[in-house]
């Protein structure tokens, strides 16, 4: 077999940084590439008025495998001044380039893991029953629907009409806000379809399989949004029992489960929501395992084999330009370890992870963030790590 071909798209800032660093990761790791650049954010907004433009999309499509840094994005105003002005007069809207691309291709499996490497320093703790403190291993898996619900887009401030009409056919709309005027009504919509739900639901349960987790955790709030998240527990009860009955199916809230996260959290395995609450839950067990500099995510489409994998992390513009980076590139080199378990490279994403487990608790190698140093060009004097020491230390663990 020839050579795999992966779309690498460095967007802006930092995601520039840890791509590079990444990249230089998987080559010490024995992991043969073409790379071909994918060219993706804020520069093609301004030069191009388009952060995504069609040849991006184009390579995805032939490659289907992608990495991805991270892209600044700016509110309307602020990117229309940017523009180049040729481009001023065209009508032009900035819009996402990364919800552009999970829209394109139908990428509506997120998958967010939160595992914590033993030694992190910015591992949760916590205090145990006779005041000893106590550090919970977190293994969550958190599929999070990434396509619709409530970040759906649908949705109208003075709804129009028609659509005001349609409210109106509903009693507790008139109700509760039948004598509120029209132009004073913003309705944003949580519109949850069968298929997408039922394909969250499948992979959640098959990840669960595949790695031994014992649970499946739906996190929404079926007893208050009935008609969505009450249709997803409804679906995931009875793909449990026709499918996964070795698998146990819990069912939390996400406002008590954002509870429990401090109390609990090494309890739960595999955990599936709608999009927001996804976002919610997976931000939240993130934070356990170290935030930013460690939280990884894929999105992907199992029918196509489309995937796309990335930090969670922003470009934080503010680091982009220092001399000598000092971000934790982990986040994209988990990010890469979950490409590799996406295209059956399983073994050489558990050779990168054992590596960078062993500088984690070895200790001696530790970017600010691990050393809960505020952001600064001095923190290199103060004995963190580059970036690039960082990857470094990686490598020769490889
Ligand atoms: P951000 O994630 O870029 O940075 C927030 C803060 O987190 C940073 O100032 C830094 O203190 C810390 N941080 C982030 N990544 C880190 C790393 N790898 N290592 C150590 N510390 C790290 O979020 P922010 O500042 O809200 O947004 C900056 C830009 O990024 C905005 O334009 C925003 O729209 C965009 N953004 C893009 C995302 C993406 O491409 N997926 C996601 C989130 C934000
Ligand atoms: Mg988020």
């Amino acid at each position: 077999m020839g050579k795999r071909t992966i779309v690498t798209m460095p967007g802006d800032g930092i995601g520039r940084v840890v791509l590079d660093e990444t990249i230089r990761v998987l080559d010490a790791a024995g992991f043969e590439a073409n790379y071909i650049v994918g060219d993706i954010g804020w520069e093609f907004w301004i030069k191009e008025g388009n952060p995504l433009p069609q040849r991006t999309i184009d390579l995805i499509a032939e490659h289907k495998i992608a990495l991805f840094g991270a892209i600044t994005s700016k509110p309307k105003d602020a990117a229309f001044e940017e523009l180049a002005d040729e481009l001023k007069d065209k009508n032009l809207v900035y819009a996402s380039p990364i919800v552009g691309l999970r829209q394109h291709f139908g990428l509506d499996i997120c998958l967010r893991p939160t595992k914590s490497y033993l030694g992190n320093p910015l591992n949760f703790v916590r205090r145990g029953a006779n005041n000893e403190i106590e550090e919970p291993m977190v293994d969550a898996a958190i599929f999070r629907q990434n396509t619709e619900g409530l970040y759906g887009g649908v949705e109208w401030s003075n709804p129009p009409e028609k659509v005001y009409d349609a409210l109106m056919t509903h009693p507790k709309f008139v109700k509760n806000f039948g004598s509120t005027p029209k132009e004073e009504i913003s309705v944003s919509t949580r519109i949850f379809t069968k298929k997408a739900t039922e394909r969250i639901l499948r992979a959640a349960f098959e990840h669960a399989k595949k790695y031994n987790y014992p649970s499946v955790t739906l996190c929404e709030k079926p007893n208050v949004i009935r008609e969505t998240s009450g249709m997803m527990y409804k679906m995931a009860q009875q793909m449990q029992k026709a499918d996964y009955p070795n698998i146990e199916l819990w069912n939390t809230n996400i406002d008590a489960q954002m509870m429990w996260l401090t109390k609990n959290p090494e309890n739960y395995g595999v955990i599936v929501a709608g999009n927001m609450f996804g976002d919610i839950v997976s931000d939240g067990f993130a934070g356990l395992i170290g935030g930013l500099g460690f939280a990884a995510s894929a999105q992907m489409n199992p029918d196509t084999g489309i995937g796309v994998f990335e930090p969670t992390h922003g470009s934080a513009p503010k680091y982009a330009d220092y001399e000598v980076s000092i971000i934790n590139p982990i986040a994209m080199i988990e990010s890469a370890c979950m490409m590799l378990d996406f295209i059956e490279e399983q073994q050489i994403a558990a050779k990168i992870r054992k590596a960078v487990a062993e500088v984690i608790s070895e200790g001696q190698v530790r970017t600010y963030d691990m050393m809960k140093m505020a952001g600064r060009p001095d923190v290199i004097q103060k004995g963190a790590a580059s970036t690039q020491q960082m990857a470094d230390a990686i490598i020769e663990k490889l």
